[in-house]
């Protein structure tokens, strides 16, 4: 895909309104936020900021490992991104190993599965212009540089009944001060700010 001619797309007909419900502040990460260009039943698409409050994980990550309900294409628009992608090692039990069933769908969060190994397959980086595509089932993570933006194309979700997770505590992440929704102004600010 050419993911900056997509985005220039639905920037140019972007409505702050619609999408300002459903775009956050510290989205996941602390510091990175989520502004949503459009959502469909077949097609999401996201612009991710890694804004100056974004600090990499203990590992340089900005999740711990981890797959989606959903395949899905990302383009780097701004900054530089490394995207590393795992495989289960069956030897290993480097990781805390977690289902994960959305609340927002009535699912109960994280539930801990114990122990699980992971092995790194791959590690890719990415600058402006470049596009990589995921499947559902790959388990990945990206490392990114502060004032990074990314564009996703999301498809349509896999009928799974949870996604993994995997961490470096036996506990499961704090969300604690995550998820803070943004207004329709918060969405022209973010745009207007980070890629002018
Ligand atoms: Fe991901």
């Amino acid at each position: 895909m050419d993911g900056r001619l997509i985005y220039e797309n639905l920037k140019a007909s972007l409505d702050p309104v619609e999408a300002a419900k459903h775009s956050f502040f510290h989205y996941h990460t602390r510091g990175m936020h989520y502004v949503n260009l459009l959502r469909t039943p077949r097609l999401t698409a996201k612009v991710y900021f890694a804004t100056r409050e974004y600090r990499p994980n203990i590992n340089g990550w900005a999740v711990n490992p981890h797959d989606h309900a959903y395949n899905f294409d990302t383009c780097v628009l701004q900054g530089a991104a490394r995207n590393i992608i795992f495989d289960r090692d069956e030897n290993n039990s480097n990781w805390h190993y977690f289902t994960y069933r959305s609340p927002m769908a009535d699912g109960e969060g994280f539930q801990s599965q114990g122990l699980a190994g992971l092995k790194r397959r791959t590690d890719f980086a990415y600058n402006p212009g470049m596009n990589y595509h995921l499947s559902h089932d790959e388990i990945h993570t990206i490392a990114i540089d502060v004032g990074t933006v990314l564009f996703l194309l999301q498809y349509e979700d896999k009928p799974k009944s949870h996604t993994n997770f995997y961490h470096d505590l036996p506990s499961p992440p704090d969300t604690s001060g995550l998820y803070k929704p943004m207004t329709p102004h918060d969405v022209e600010r973010m745009i207007a700010e980070y890629l002018p």
